[in-house]
């Protein structure tokens, strides 16, 4: 039968739309246009001369008090006007992460052709919690090659989400409702005696996921790590014996793909037959270091993620697609429905129209309304494939090792961690009260613009820690690094002496 919609178009013609007042739109587009067209080079202008600049300069007092005390905008302004001030603020101010400079935390460096996603996104405005429209779709066609990276079956499901944080707490979910059945979803987990398990080196996210999970974080063993910051395997399966004797269950093995401390990535094929042997569920947090996978040289590094259940990775960090970007992906979708899926009356799927194409992605996480995060992972791989990427990754790696090279050979440095992918921890050791030392050399090298390291602590010792994500970033900006903490380290301990 011929769709009643089609005849009725042909027998009405289309349906005049009239704007309606009071609407945002503009009365007159052009001059909306002409500044969307300024937007787009003055950006591209920034993006390709960010090198020249600042990596990072403080927001003044002035300009932070005039932020705090602005009310709240009851008549509108010329666009105009808004952007200027908006652009002022954020290529003068804002947090640095595009320079090839910045090295703090891990944070990816975006591209160009994410922007250009975004600004398409926010265009069309789509809500991918549900509904049939072809944004899923692009999302779902993200999930299958994301899969296809990893080595996952070819009906894994998954969502994009903020981050791994959010991704690691989907895996702790997944994998709770796995244990204990569906039914914990209405019981809570009562007085269930569960054991979970990952390195002591593990993101300060996972414990948090077990408290945000209602499974407290003393359910997570923080198990040691060898002089490699791996998850030590002895100690590991001795925790899961003293468990058992006790009478608890273990039912979750996280092993970690890149520690952010340290870049180490754990034994995942060990993780993955001791996890198979225990009958746990294997969730990988490689929030950056499972795209090691794009890059040919490095896979063997992260060999076994493809036998877990579940992995977190972000597109923000090695992907250089725009913040944010997190990925939770999982062998299939049916512990993820068992999980979060859900049918409010409002919501009921249909067989056909736009309320078609069940099971929508609400069901598949915590989420109801998500925006199309998708379609700028989607056009940043299409745009540069994942060879590229992996390039790039691999172009990191290598830097970080020339920088532990520099650091070893140079006295008045000290390289505190083995460097395995992409970070570096080191720090100034010509002084005394060394970590606070250290701590305030990274406080001057981040004022003074040159370049952006972070803190960690390494057994016990205040670090000066560079994590190289950023595709911009060249063997001259690692030199400006070290340069600079060298300097500033010399004038500190000039002054004090
Ligand atoms: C290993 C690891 N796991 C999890 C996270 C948290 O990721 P996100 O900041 O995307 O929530 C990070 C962040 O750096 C990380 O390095």
């Amino acid at each position: 039968m011929r769709r009643i919609s089609s005849i009725f178009h042909e027998t009405h013609g289309k349906v005049a739309m009239e704007p309606e007042e009071p609407s945002l739109d503009p009365k007159d587009w052009s001059e909306l246009r002409a500044l969307g067209h300024r937007m787009v080079d003055e950006l591209f202008d920034h993006m390709a001369a960010v090198r020249s600049g600042p990596v990072w300069q403080p927001l003044p007092e002035a300009i932070r008090e005039q932020l705090r005390a602005e009310p709240l905008p009851r008549q509108g302004r010329a666009p105009e006007q808004v952007y200027q001030e908006a652009r002022d603020l954020l290529f003068r101010y804002g947090l640095g992460s595009i320079h090839p400079g910045f090295m703090g935390w891990v944070h990816g460096g975006g591209n160009a052709i994410g922007a250009l996603a975004e600004l398409l996104a926010a265009g069309v405005n789509a809500n991918l919690g549900g509904r049939d429209h072809v944004a899923i779709e692009m999302e779902r066609q993200v999930i299958r090659w994301t899969a296809e990276l990893l080595g996952f079956p070819s009906e894994s499901a998954g969502l994009l989400v903020t981050g791994s944080s959010q991704a690691n707490l989907m895996g702790v979910l997944v994998a709770r409702s796995a244990a204990l059945g569906p039914e914990v979803r209405a019981q809570g987990i009562s007085d269930a005696k569960l054991a979970a398990y990952a390195s002591a080196a593990a993101h300060a996210c996972i414990p948090r996921a077990f408290e945000i999970a209602g499974l407290g974080r003393k359910t997570l063993r923080e198990i040691p790590v060898n002089s490699d910051y791996q998850i030590d395997l002895g100690q590991l399966r001795e925790a899961i014996a003293r468990d058992k004797a006790e009478g608890y269950r273990p039912f979750l093995l996280v092993a970690t793909a890149g520690t952010v401390d340290t870049g180490a990535v754990d034994p995942l094929a060990r993780l993955a037959e001791i996890a198979r042997a225990e009958g746990m569920w294997l969730h990988v947090d490689g929030a950056f270091g499972a795209l090691l996978a794009c890059a040919p040289s490095l896979r063997e590094k992260i060999a076994g993620i493809e036998q877990a259940q579940s992995v977190a990775l972000d597109f923000h960090k090695w992907g250089q697609v725009p913040y944010d970007a997190g990925c939770f992906l999982a062998r299939s979708a049916a512990p993820l429905l068992a999980t979060f899926g859900q049918n409010p009356h409002y919501l009921q799927p249909t067989a056909r129209g736009l309320a078609a194409g069940a099971p929508w992605p609400f069901e598949l996480g915590p989420d109801l309304s998500r925006g199309f995060r998708a379609l700028k992972v989607w056009m940043t791989l299409k745009a540069y494939g994942t060879e590229r990427l992996g390039a790039c990754i691999a172009h990191c790696c290598a830097l970080a090792r020339y920088a532990a090279e520099r650091i070893s050979a140079e006295p008045e440095l000290e390289l505190l961690a083995p460097v395995s992918l992409n970070i570096v921890c080191f720090r100034y050791r010509n002084g005394s009260a060394l970590d606070s030392l250290n701590a305030d050399l990274v406080a001057d090298v981040q004022e003074s613009g040159l370049a952006v390291p972070s803190l960690t602590r390494i057994q016990g010792k205040l670090a000066i820690r560079a994590a190289i994500v950023n595709h911009r970033t060249r063997r001259e900006d690692i030199d400006a690094l070290l340069g600079a903490v060298l300097t500033m380290g010399r004038l500190r301990a000039a002054n004090s002496a």
